[in-house]
């Protein structure tokens, strides 16, 4: 096994319902996720997997246990470092891909990038320079609702990992996509991993998704089975 950057030790969430009943969504889980591999986290609906990837990602806390990276407990920093963390080491792609309608494909990444305290002078060149890792060079100056639904989800992409984040998660990228599509920008994904050694934790409930991945974990009802 290759070097673990990101683990869950132990971790249950469970949630209060407005009833006073309890949803134990997460139950025990340990995972690893190795450093420069694409990691998917699978299961059916309500099986846990949004809920343990916003414990990964520093969006949400568990009940339980620990979430550690660079060998440090995240889940005990205070909300200041969580979301510096957030910011400059992590980067989210969600299953509706959430561009900024009035701003063109070219300016949704540089906005990721100002947001991320990305320098001003290197912007313009790393915003090209990912667009053309995407395939979208020639839609960089198109606005949202002015390209395919795939290739909002690659601006997306694009948008996520032009900071060159450590970790990149993203939940059920390819949700809203045709098989095709979503096979073409999870092998994106994968190139991405390799060219720039980053780490992608995804979800998903596509079978087909399974063979791309580096390492799968199942969970059903909040477990994480064999
Ligand atoms: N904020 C919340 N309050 C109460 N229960 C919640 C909350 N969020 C999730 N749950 C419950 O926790 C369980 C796991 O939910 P989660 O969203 O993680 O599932 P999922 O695997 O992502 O499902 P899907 O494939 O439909 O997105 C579900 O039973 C859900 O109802
Ligand atoms: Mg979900």
């Amino acid at each position: 096994m290759g070097e673990v950057i990101l683990s869950a030790q132990n971790v249950s969430r469970d949630f209060r319902i407005g009833d006073g009943s309890v949803v134990n969504a997460l139950k025990n889980i340990n995972i690893e996720i190795e450093k420069g591999k694409l990691t998917v986290l699978r299961g059916r609906s309500g099986s846990g997997k949004t809920t343990l990837i916003n414990i990964l990602g520093a969006l949400d806390k568990p009940t339980k246990g620990k979430v550690v990276f660079g060998g440090k407990d995240i889940t005990r920093f205070g909300e200041r470092r969580r979301d510096n963390l957030r910011r400059t080491q992590m980067a989210f792609v969600f299953q509706s891909v959430a561009l900024m309608s009035g701003l063109t494909a070219f300016q949704n990444v540089e906005f990721g990038l100002r947001l991320a305290g990305y320098p001003y002078s290197k912007r313009t060149a790393r915003v090209k320079r990912v667009m053309t890792d995407v395939g979208l060079d020639k839609r960089m100056h198109h606005r949202p609702a002015e390209m395919s639904g795939g290739e909002q989800q690659r601006t997306a992409i694009a948008r996520a990992i032009a900071h060159e984040p450590l970790l990149v998660f993203a939940d059920e990228p390819t949700a809203e996509l045709d098989t095709a599509t979503a096979l073409h920008i999870v092998r994106l994904f994968k190139e991405l991993v390799a060219k720039q050694d980053m780490t992608i934790v995804m979800t998903t409930h596509d079978p087909s998704m399974m063979d791309i991945a580096d390492k799968v974990y199942t969970l059903e009802d909040g477990e994480i089975i064999e």
